[in-house]
């Protein structure tokens, strides 16, 4: 048996036994919950490695200059699985110092990385000076003073980036847009912060101006907004008389998330982004640049599936019924901040008759703690398996220890009996910072 109705959602290696039962790389998912306990995050290494060489294989057919692929780490990260990405030939956008820490620890050479964030502490904007990353992806004018007064103290000339921020509306959760006027992100282009930075970068002795970087925001499925923003990226140098030999218009290609939700190719995303360069580039008569893309959510998060166990089980006065799982928004917050909708199946009952309505709510004292606001099940008894696919990305690098809450066990799936621990299960009695 291979099919079912979600079967879509799940990384390429997922399997369907004849008892309804899942195996994902040929690992048998019950004794996976059975030996590492649950909740349980599981990582298909094949569908993170397809990932990587679909949006490389896009660049080859739609873009004759260079390009890269960068991850965005923030989406996921711990020492095992930086180890095993930075085998895959990508380059690795970072935002914090442990991030960039365990980048440079697991293999990636500093000219890998970019260094990007809002409000960098001194520290970081030392360490990523010090080590030489790629670019170091300056966020404000006020940054760009001082990280020009910190290269001065080290007569050192920085690569850097500046990120634009185009001041347009992209349709996506609020929370998650960082392209509009209000975004605390970015060089405003309408503020004339963005020229005037440009400008600024181009004659100070202390920064080399590599390249433009916009992050227009997350699960975004239309590629029309990225166009705009090179066009605009692109007016913006040519006023300044720039001509950027990289530019990166960011990631946040959106992915789905349940059967109700659009299937988005990426290679169309990509092919937007790389006749935009092309016709600007003409346009202005400039060279290519080098084209660097930062998805997080599109590499990620599709290879990842979380295992609960069920608990309670009850029908409130209005017939709605409520299913408790032993995770929750300590694991995956993500319902909670943006209402994310996710689709789910029972572990053995996957192909059985979906005929209840059913609320999928996490155990932690807290009225907006859902996984699914609403799903159709089966008859579930306490101890089933839920399996929620498209996992992988910001549930467990956004996961908190509410109620004292272990953080669950995380593992690399690679073939029958060859798997890895990437991150093991909090313990209470040893591994708590408040034990
Ligand atoms: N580049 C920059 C500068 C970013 O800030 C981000 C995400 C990315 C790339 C990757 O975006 P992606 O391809 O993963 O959409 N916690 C939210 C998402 C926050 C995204 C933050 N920045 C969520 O769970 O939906």
């Amino acid at each position: 048996m291979s099919a079912f109705k979600e079967r879509d959602l799940f990384p390429i290696s997922t399997e369907i036994l004849a008892d309804g039962t899942l195996t994902i790389a040929g690992c048998n998912l019950s004794r996976l919950a059975k030996d590492f306990g649950s909740p349980l995050y599981l990582y298909d290494g094949e569908t993170i490695r397809a990932n990587i060489q679909k949006l490389k294989g896009a660049f080859s057919n739609y873009y004759p200059g260079n390009s890269a692929v960068a991850y965005a780490s923030k989406a996921y990260l711990s020492r095992r699985f930086a180890e095993k990405i930075a085998a895959e030939d990508i380059e690795l956008d970072v935002v914090s110092m442990a991030e960039l820490q365990i980048a440079v620890k697991s293999g990636f050479a500093p000219k890998r990385i970019h260094f990007h964030g809002n409000n960098k502490t001194a520290e970081e904007i030392h360490k990523a000076i010090d080590l030489n990353v790629h670019a170091l992806v300056v966020d404000s004018m006020d940054e760009l003073m001082f990280v020009e007064k910190i290269a001065a103290t080290k007569n050192k000339c920085v690569k850097i980036w500046l990120r634009i921020t185009p001041d347009i509306r992209v349709k996506t959760h609020p929370h998650i847009e960082t392209s509009a006027a209000e975004s605390k992100f970015g060089f405003h282009v309408t503020t004339g912060e963005a020229k005037a930075g440009i400008q600024y970068a181009l004659q100070s002795p202390f920064f080399e101006l590599t390249g433009l970087h916009c992050h227009l925001g997350s699960q975004i499925f239309d590629p029309v907004p990225y166009r705009i923003t090179i066009q605009m990226l692109y007016d913006l140098a040519s006023e300044c008389g720039y001509t950027p030999s990289e530019l990166s218009p960011g990631g946040g290609w959106g992915v789905q998330y349940s059967i109700k939700d659009p299937v988005a190719d990426p290679s169309d995303w990509i092919n937007n982004i790389c006749s935009a360069v092309v016709e600007q580039c003409n346009k202005n008569l400039m060279p290519l640049p080098k084209i660097v893309i930062e998805p997080g959510r599109w590499l990620v998060a599709k290879a990842g599936v979380s295992i609960y166990q069920i608990g309670t089980k009850k029908t409130t006065p209005n017939g709605l019924r409520i299913i408790g799982v032993n995770g929750g928004m300590s694991d995956n917050p993500r319902n909670a901040l943006y209402q994310a909708k996710y689709s789910a199946v029972v572990n053995g009952k996957i192909t059985e008759k979906k005929v209840f309505p059913s609320r999928i709510v996490g155990k932690f004292c807290e009225s907006g703690d859902t996984l699914i606001e609403e799903i159709d099940l089966p008859e579930t008894d306490r101890d089933d398996l839920l399996i929620i696919p498209v996992s992988g990305a910001y549930q467990l690098s956004m996961a908190s220890n509410y109620n004292l809450a272990p953080r669950p066990a995380v593992l690399w799936l690679e073939s029958v009996g060859n798997f890895e621990l990437l991150q093991y299960r909090e313990n209470p009695e040893e591994s708590f910072w408040w034990a």
